[in-house]
């Protein structure tokens, strides 16, 4: 594969904001919003709870939410997307309450969200689950001191929004530091909230009443430009990414030059080829700044090709090995064991029809069958469409052939939303 391709806005950044969105009384514009299924589910609950929204262009929207009509949303919608979640934040600032289902998403494992209802708590709020609800109710939010007991981007998002609206101080402590919790923030800000610290972990909010709107730029996407940098040293590529922040790419840049990989860094664009053999290597996953989890799928693809044994650590989601039985069958030799896989690699991978399991198992499995030899057919791929846009464009655009075996017929497309 060689080329230039764009990385699109992030798709967890968008998640975060578009809740937040919510607590606006007047017109927010958002522009980099990626085209991606996620987006449009979430995008359709807004819609839902009374959100006005006008497309500007196929990333650029405007919201106005002066008026809301409920607080329920519906389980068809939320169980689709783990980030449905945020809402109960949001709609505990704008409204005083939310009844949320527990959130779906992509099935990695047990994914809790006592750290959330934790905080909620220690904001004032109650808090039951009943029949699959999360209710949550608060007369007034009260600003107070929270400390997570792990690092959760989703418990950071959550407790961020409702604290942005509750009366007086809150400290949360053991935040994510992920660059989605700084651009949430930002927008906050925007939007007249008052937040400090977002990117270190002890973030400061002082409650304040009401939001204005805002205009604001969504962040590009970390793990798309991720997956192209891993994807150009799996295919022994050459890719300029473009419209990347190189600083958020810092554990991903490190990782594959010491598999032998080049990678050049401009201000706003990375170029990554490979020549010569890769280099086995292993691969730990933390929260930011290390190596991101949403990656480890395509780590462990391009450590298929690296001559010797790697050891890929995965360290925060316990259930994030579902690709590997599918590797398997495409002639990968990996050994799990526990939150460890162990690879041998050096062979050369086969093309097979595989099943996608998951997001990023999607995207991991689509590199593995560029590199792999013969036809790789992908079932439920449909999962890559919730965090990658255009994605059979770009990737065909470096050279790569990856067709749908399907074209969706004039009438689908009319009826997607938005
Ligand atoms: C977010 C991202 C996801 C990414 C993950 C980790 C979105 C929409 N999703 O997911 O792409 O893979 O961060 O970077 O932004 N945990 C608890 N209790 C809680 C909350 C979390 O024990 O209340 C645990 C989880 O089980 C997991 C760890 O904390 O082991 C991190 O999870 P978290 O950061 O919350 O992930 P998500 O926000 O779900």
């Amino acid at each position: 594969m060689t080329g230039r391709v764009k990385v699109s806005g992030s798709k967890n950044a968008a998640l975060a904001i578009l809740p937040a969105v919510l607590l606006a009384s007047e017109k927010v514009s958002l522009s980099n919003v990626p085209d991606i299924t996620d987006v449009r589910t979430m995008l359709r609950i807004l819609e839902g709870l009374g959100v006005t929204i006008r497309r500007r262009g196929r990333n650029a929207l405007d919201f106005y939410p002066s008026r809301l009509r409920g607080h329920a949303l519906p389980y068809s919608l939320v169980q689709k997307m783990r980030a449905s979640s945020y809402l109960m934040g949001a709609l505990l600032a704008r409204l005083g309450r939310a009844t949320v289902p527990v959130p779906g998403g992509c099935d990695l494992g047990p994914r809790p969200i006592d750290q959330h209802l934790k905080g909620f708590a220690a904001l004032g709020a109650r808090c039951e689950i009943e029949h699959g609800l999360v209710k949550l109710e608060a007369e007034k939010l009260r600003g107070g001191h929270i400390y997570l007991d792990v690092v959760s981007v989703g418990a950071t998002v959550n407790l961020m929004l409702a604290a942005a609206a509750a009366e007086g101080r809150t400290v949360l402590e053991n935040a994510a530091k992920e660059p989605e919790i700084v651009d949430l923030a930002n927008f906050l800000n925007a939007m007249g909230a008052v937040i400090k610290g977002a990117g270190t972990d002890v973030i400061k909010i002082e409650g304040v009443k009401r939001f204005g709107g805002a205009v604001h730029a969504v962040i590009p996407d970390r793990i798309e430009a991720g997956t192209f940098m891993l994807a150009a040293a799996a295919t022994g590529g050459d890719l300029v990414i473009g419209e990347v922040i190189p600083k958020h790419m810092e554990a991903v840049t490190a990782k594959l030059r010491e598999m032998g990989a080049e990678v050049e860094v401009a201000p706003e664009q990375i170029r990554v080829r490979r020549k010569g053999p890769l280099l086995s290597s292993d691969v730990k996953t933390f929260p930011y700044p290390g190596f991101p989890t949403d990656l480890q799928p395509l780590a462990m693809v391009l450590l298929t090709a690296a001559e010797g044994t790697s050891v890929i650590t995965e360290n925060i989601f316990e259930g994030r090995f579902r690709h590997v039985d599918e590797l398997k069958k495409m002639g990968a030799q990996i050994k799990i064991e526990g939150r460890t896989a162990v690879i041998n690699g050096g062979g050369t991978l086969s093309g097979a029809p595989v099943t996608v399991t998951d997001l990023r198992a999607g995207a991991a499995l689509l590199v593995a069958g560029l590199m792999a030899k013969g036809e790789t057919i992908l079932s439920q791929a449909e999962h890559i469409y919730r965090g990658y846009e255009k994605i059979e464009e770009k990737f065909s655009s470096l050279g790569a052939y990856v067709k749908p075996l399907r074209e969706r017929s004039s009438e689908e497309v009319a009826r997607e939303p938005l």
